[in-house]
C-alpha cells in the first residue's frame, strides 16, 4: 500500500518536475533565441527572465495546451524591424509549428538549421534581406507545408532538392534573383494550392509540363520571370485555378484549346505582354449568351445549369493585351456577372460588342484598342453604371454613338478615336467625372455640343479629323483644358478668346472658316468693312501686337512703382515685377507676418508665403540690403536671374527693395522643400520619385552651369533649396544670391551662418573662388540623402550624430556596407539602381575637386540609371 502511494507520489513529482523543467526550458529557449536578435524598437521587451509573466503570455508567442502540457506552437515576429542571427536554438521548442519572421531585416543565407525544428510546418521569411542560393539540403525541410521566401535576394537555380517537400501547400519564391530553369520536380507538389515564382527577372524556363498534376492549385503566379515557350496544354488539368498571372514573360504559341472549358473557377486570367497567338475557338467561357441574365438576377436554380454555362461565373479580370491573338473575341466575356476588367488591346481580335454588355453590372474598365472589332456601339454600354474607362480606338466601330454613351456616373476616359462612327456627337448629360474624351478621326457631323462645357473635370478633348461644323461653343471656355484639338473639321466663326489664352496647346488648324487674331483671316466684326489688303495688314499688325505682348509678358512686364511707405520699413520702396502680380508693396509687407514665414530662416533670410488677392500663392524671400550695389546693378542682376526659364529652376516673379531689405518674389511650390520632407523623419517617397528628383536637380544645375548665359553657380545647393511641385518635380531656389547681395556680403554671411555645413566642399576653406565642383559636391550630398533617406545634418545630437556623408563613408567600406546604407523603404526591385545612385553620390562628394564629374556627366549617368529600369522592368 505504502509503496504504491510512494510510487504514485514519485510519479506525480516527476511529472510536476518535468512540467516546470519544460516551462523554464521553453522560456530559456526564447531568451537564447532573443539574445542573438537585434531588436531596435524593443518589441520583445516582455521576453525577460525577470518578469513573473508566463512565457505563453509574452508578446508574439502562442501556446497550445494538450492534455496537461502547454507548449509554444507559434512565434509571429512579423514586421518588428528585427535583425541579427536566427538562432538554431529555437528548434528546441519541440511543438513549434509556425515561425513567421516576415517583414524584418534578417540579412543572412537561408537558415537551413531550422530544418531541425521537428514540428515546423510554416516558415515565413518573406520580405527580409535573405541572400545566397537555395542549397540542395532545403530537402531537409521535408515536413513543411508553407514555405515563403518571397521578397528577398535569393539567387541561383532552384535545386532538385525542393522536390522532396511533397507536403507543401504554399511555395513562394516570388520577387528574388533566381535564375535558370525550373527543375523537373513540380509534379511532386501534389498538395500545392499556391505557387509563386514571379518577379525573378533572371529566370529562363519553360513552364514545366508537370504543372498539370497540381490538381489542387488555386493560384499560379509566374509573371515577369523569363518564362518562354508554349503554355503546356496540361494546364487545363488545373481545375481549381482561380488566379493565373503569366504576364510579361516571353510565352509563345497558342493557348491550349480547352483552357476556357476547364478552368471554371477563374477569377483573374492574365497572359498579357507575351507573344501568344491564335484564337479562342471555343471561347473562354462558353455559355449560351443571355442565360446569364437570369443568373445575374439571381433567380436561378443551380441544378438547372449545365457545366458549360457555369463556366467563368467568378471571372473578374481578363487580360490578354499585347499579344498576337486573332479570331473572334470570346463573346460571353461581355456579359459575365462579375467581370470587372477586360483588356485585349493590341491584338487582332474581331467580333462585335453585344448589347448584352449591359448585364456586366460590375464592369469597370474595357480596353480593346488596336484590334479589328467591327461593331456598332451598343446601347447597353450606357447602362453599365460602374464603367469608368472604355477605350476602343483603332477598330472598325461604325454607326452612331448612342445618346447614353456617357451615362455611367463614374465614366472618366472614353477613347473612340480612329473608327468609322457617324452621326452627331450626343449631348453628354450625366458623366460629371469625364476627364478625357477622344473621338478623333471618325465621321462625326453636326456641331460640338455646348454641354461639353458643363463637364467639370473635362481636361482632354480631341475631336480632330471629323466633319464637324458650326462654331466652337463659348461654353468651352469654362473648362480647364490641357488639350483641345478640333483640327481638320469644318468649323467656322470666331475662336473664343479665353480658350486661346488658357491653353498650353491649341489645335485648330485645318478649319478654313475659323476666324480670329492670329488666324489667316480676322472675324467679320474686326474688319469686315475694310478692303482685303488693309485687313491683311491689320491682321499682321494684330499678330505683331499680340506677339510683342506675349514677349513682354515673358521677359519683363515691368511695373515700376515708387511709393513712400515710410512707417512700415524705413525708406522708399521700389518694385519690379516680371509677371503681372496684383499686389502693392504695402500689402506685400503686411502679408509677411510671422504666420506666413515658412521653414527655418535660410542663410540669407526668411521665406514668407503670401496669398495674393487673386488667391495665388507666392513665396517672398526677405534679405538684408547690404547696399553695396546700385539700384541699377541690382535690377540688372535680378533681371538676369529672372530670365532663366527652366523647368527645374524656380521662377523669379519680381522683387522689391528699400534701403534696408530686398524681397525676392518666387513662384510658390506646393510640396515645400525636399529638405523638409526628408528631415520630417518619415520619408516615404518611392524610388521612382527619388530618381526623378535627382535627375531634375542635376538638369537644373547643368543648365545654370553650362547652358544659361551668363553661366551661373548656384552656390547654396542643399535639399532645403530644392522645392517640389505637386508631382514632385524638383525646382532649385535661392540660386546665385551672390549676384544680388554682392560677393563680399555673400561670402561673409555664408561662412558665418552655415559654419561647417556638410554641403560645403572641403576646399571651401582655402579656396575663396567658388567653382562648379563645389555645387557638384553639395549635389552629391543630396544624392546620399535620397539614397539613405537620412537628412544631411543630424536633427538632434543624441542619435548617432553623424552627417549623412560621414555616416555613409563609414559604412560603405565594410562588406555589404553599400547595401546597408540604402534606405530600407526603397523596394527591393530598385536596390540596384539605388546602389548606382550611391556610387554617383560618392563620386560627386569626392574630396579632390578634379575627381568630381561635371553636372552634365552626372545628369547623363542618372538618366542612364533610369532608362536601365525601363528596359529591364
Ligand atoms: C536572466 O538572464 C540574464 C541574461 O540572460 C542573466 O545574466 C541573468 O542571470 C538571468 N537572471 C535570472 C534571475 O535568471
Ligand atoms: C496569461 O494571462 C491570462 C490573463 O492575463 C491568464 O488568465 C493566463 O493564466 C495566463 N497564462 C499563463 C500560461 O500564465
Ligand atoms: C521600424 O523602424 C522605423 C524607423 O526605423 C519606424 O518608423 C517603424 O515604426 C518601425 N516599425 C516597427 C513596427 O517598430
Ligand atoms: C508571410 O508573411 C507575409 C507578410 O506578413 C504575408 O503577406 C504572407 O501572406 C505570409 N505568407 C504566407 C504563406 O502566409
Ligand atoms: C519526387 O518524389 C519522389 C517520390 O514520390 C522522389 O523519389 C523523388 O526524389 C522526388 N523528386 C525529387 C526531385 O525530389
Ligand atoms: C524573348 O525571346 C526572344 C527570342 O527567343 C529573345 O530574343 C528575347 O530576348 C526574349 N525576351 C525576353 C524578355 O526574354
Ligand atoms: C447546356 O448548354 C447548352 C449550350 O452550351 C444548351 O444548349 C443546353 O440547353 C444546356 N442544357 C441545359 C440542360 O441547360
Ligand atoms: C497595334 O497592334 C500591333 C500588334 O497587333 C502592333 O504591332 C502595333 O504597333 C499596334 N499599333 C499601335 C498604334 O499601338
Ligand atoms: C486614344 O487612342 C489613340 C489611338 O490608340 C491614342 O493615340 C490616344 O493617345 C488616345 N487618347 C487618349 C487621351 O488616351
Ligand atoms: C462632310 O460632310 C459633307 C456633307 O455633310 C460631305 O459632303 C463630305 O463628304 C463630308 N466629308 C468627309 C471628309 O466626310
Amino acid at each position: 500500500m505504502a509503496s504504491h502511494f510512494t510510487l504514485s507520489l514519485t510519479l506525480t513529482l516527476i511529472f510536476l518536475f518535468t512540467f516546470t523543467i519544460n516551462a523554464s526550458l521553453e522560456s530559456d529557449i526564447l531568451l537564447t533565441f532573443k539574445s542573438t536578435i537585434i531588436d531596435p524598437m524593443n518589441h520583445l521587451s516582455s521576453w525577460s527572465n525577470t518578469t513573473s509573466i508566463h512565457h505563453c503570455n509574452w508578446t508574439y508567442v502562442t501556446c497550445i495546451t494538450s492534455n496537461t502540457d502547454t507548449t509554444i506552437s507559434s512565434l509571429t515576429l512579423q514586421n518588428l524591424n528585427l535583425s541579427g542571427q536566427i538562432s538554431p536554438s529555437i528548434c528546441q521548442l519541440s511543438d513549434l509549428v509556425t515561425l513567421n519572421l516576415a517583414d524584418n531585416f534578417f540579412n543572412q543565407p537561408i537558415p537551413l538549421h531550422l530544418s531541425q525544428c521537428s514540428s515546423l510546418k510554416t516558415l515565413n521569411l518573406s520580405n527580409n534581406l535573405i541572400w545566397g542560393t537555395i542549397p540542395d539540403q532545403i530537402s531537409d525541410f521535408v515536413s513543411l507545408k508553407v514555405l515563403d521566401l518571397s521578397h528577398n535576394h535569393v539567387e541561383g537555380k532552384i535545386p532538385e532538392g525542393v522536390g522532396m517537400l511533397k507536403d507543401l501547400q504554399v511555395l513562394n519564391f516570388g520577387n528574388n534573383l533566381l535564375s535558370g530553369s525550373v527543375p523537373n520536380i513540380i509534379g511532386n507538389f501534389t498538395e500545392l494550392t499556391f505557387l509563386d515564382l514571379s518577379l525573378n527577372p533572371f529566370m529562363q524556363s519553360n513552364i514545366p509540363i508537370d504543372i498539370g498534376k497540381l490538381v489542387k492549385l488555386e493560384q499560379l503566379l509566374l509573371q515577369r520571370s523569363g518564362f518562354y515557350g508554349e503554355i503546356p496544354s496540361s494546364i487545363v488539368g488545373l481545375v481549381s485555378l482561380t488566379f493565373v498571372d503569366l504576364s510579361q514573360n516571353n510565352l509563345t504559341g497558342v493557348l491550349p484549346s480547352r483552357i476556357g472549358e476547364s478552368l471554371k473557377k477563374l477569377v483573374s486570367f492574365d497572359v498579357s505582354q507575351n507573344n501568344i497567338i491564335g484564337s479562342f475557338p471555343n471561347g473562354i467561357c462558353e455559355s449560351s449568351g443571355l442565360v446569364s441574365l437570369s443568373l445575374h438576377t439571381n433567380s436561378f436554380d443551380g441544378m438547372l445549369l449545365n457545366a458549360s454555362v457555369a463556366n467563368c461565373l467568378n471571372l473578374e479580370r481578363f487580360e490578354v493585351q499585347n499579344n498576337g491573338f486573332h479570331g473572334d473575341f470570346p463573346s460571353n466575356l461581355w456579359s459575365l456577372p462579375k467581370i470587372k476588367v477586360i483588356r485585349a488591346e493590341n491584338n487582332r481580335f474581331s467580333g462585335e460588342i453585344p448589347d448584352s454588355i449591359s448585364v456586366a453590372s460590375q464592369l469597370e474598365q474595357v480596353q480593346i484598342d488596336n484590334n479589328s472589332f467591327i461593331s456598332k456601339i451598343p446601347h447597353g454600354l450606357g447602362l453599365v453604371r460602374s464603367l469608368y474607362r472604355f477605350s476602343a480606338s483603332l477598330n472598325g466601330l461604325y454607326g452612331e454613338l448612342p445618346p447614353n454613351f456617357c451615362d455611367s456616373p463614374v465614366m472618366s476616359i472614353i477613347n473612340f478615336s480612329h473608327n468609322y462612327i457617324t452621326g452627331e456627337i450626343p449631348e453628354p448629360k450625366e458623366c460629371k467625372k469625364l476627364v478625357s474624351l477622344s473621338l478623333a478621326d471618325n465621321n462625326f457631323i453636326g456641331e460640338i455640343p455646348e454641354s461639353l462645357g458643363d463637364l467639370p473635370v473635362l481636361t482632354y478633348l480631341d475631336l480632330s479629323h471629323n466633319n464637324l461644323t458650326g462654331e466652337i461653343p463659348l461654353e468651352l471656355q469654362n473648362l480647364k483644358l490641357a488639350l483641345f484639338n478640333v483640327s481638320f473639321n469644318r468649323l467656322s466663326g470666331p475662336v473664343p478668346s479665353m480658350l486661346i489664352a488658357g491653353l498650353p496647346a491649341l489645335y485648330i488648324q485645318g478649319n478654313p472658316d475659323l476666324c480670329g487674331p492670329g488666324l489667316s483671316h480676322p472675324c467679320p466684326n474686326d474688319g469686315s468693312r475694310r478692303r482685303a489688303g488693309v485687313s491683311k495688314l491689320a491682321c499682321a499688325l494684330i499678330s505683331l501686337a499680340l506677339l510683342v505682348g506675349i514677349l513682354s509678358l515673358a521677359f519683363g512686364y515691368f511695373v515700376i512703382r515708387r511709393s513712400s511707405i515710410q512707417n512700415l520699413e524705413s525708406g522708399v520702396w521700389r518694385s519690379v515685377f516680371f509677371y503681372p502680380i496684383r499686389i502693392s508693396e504695402q500689402d506685400l509687407i503686411m502679408a509677411m507676418d510671422e504666420k506666413a514665414s515658412r521653414g527655418s530662416s535660410g542663410v540669407f533670410g526668411r521665406v514668407y508665403i503670401v496669398n495674393l488677392p487673386s488667391n495665388e500663392l507666392i513665396a517672398v524671400k526677405k534679405m538684408p540690403n547690404f547696399k553695396n550695389q546700385s539700384f541699377k546693378t541690382l535690377k540688372t542682376e535680378v533681371k538676369t536671374l529672372a530670365k532663366i526659364r527652366h523647368k527645374n529652376v524656380v521662377r523669379i516673379m519680381g522683387f522689391c527693395h528699400s534701403d534696408d531689405s530686398i524681397f525676392l518674389i518666387y513662384e510658390c511650390m506646393e510640396k515645400g522643400s525636399l529638405g523638409d520632407l526628408i528631415s520630417k523623419g518619415d520619408f516615404q517617397l518611392s524610388w521612382s520619385f527619388r530618381l526623378k528628383i535627382a535627375i531634375g536637380i542635376a538638369q537644373g544645375l547643368a543648365y545654370l552651369h553650362k547652358d544659361y548665359v551668363p553661366h551661373l553657380l548656384h552656390r547654396d545647393v542643399k535639399s532645403k533649396n530644392v522645392l517640389l511641385d505637386i508631382e514632385f518635380n524638383p525646382k532649385l531656389t535661392d540660386f546665385a544670391l551672390d549676384r544680388i547681395i554682392g560677393e563680399n556680403a555673400f561670402q561673409s554671411s555664408f561662412s558665418s551662418k552655415s559654419g561647417s555645413s556638410c554641403y560645403m566642399a572641403p576646399e571651401f576653406g582655402y579656396n575663396k573662388k567658388a567653382t562648379e565642383q563645389m555645387d557638384t559636391y553639395a549635389f552629391g550630398v543630396i544624392l546620399l540623402e535620397l539614397v539613405t533617406g537620412r537628412a544631411a545634418e543630424p536633427t538632434d545630437s543624441s542619435e548617432d550624430s553623424l552627417d549623412v556623408l560621414k555616416w555613409v563613408r563609414r559604412k560603405v567600406n565594410i562588406s555589404n556596407g553599400p547595401v546597408q546604407v540604402v534606405d530600407r523603404k526603397i523596394s527591393s526591385c530598385c536596390k540596384e539602381e539605388a546602389l548606382g545612385m550611391l556610387e554617383i553620390g560618392l563620386q560627386c562628394t569626392s574630396v579632390m575637386p578634379e575627381k568630381r564629374p561635371s553636372m552634365s556627366e552626372v545628369m547623363a549617368a542618372l538618366h542612364c540609371l533610369g532608362s536601365k529600369t525601363r528596359v529591364s522592368s
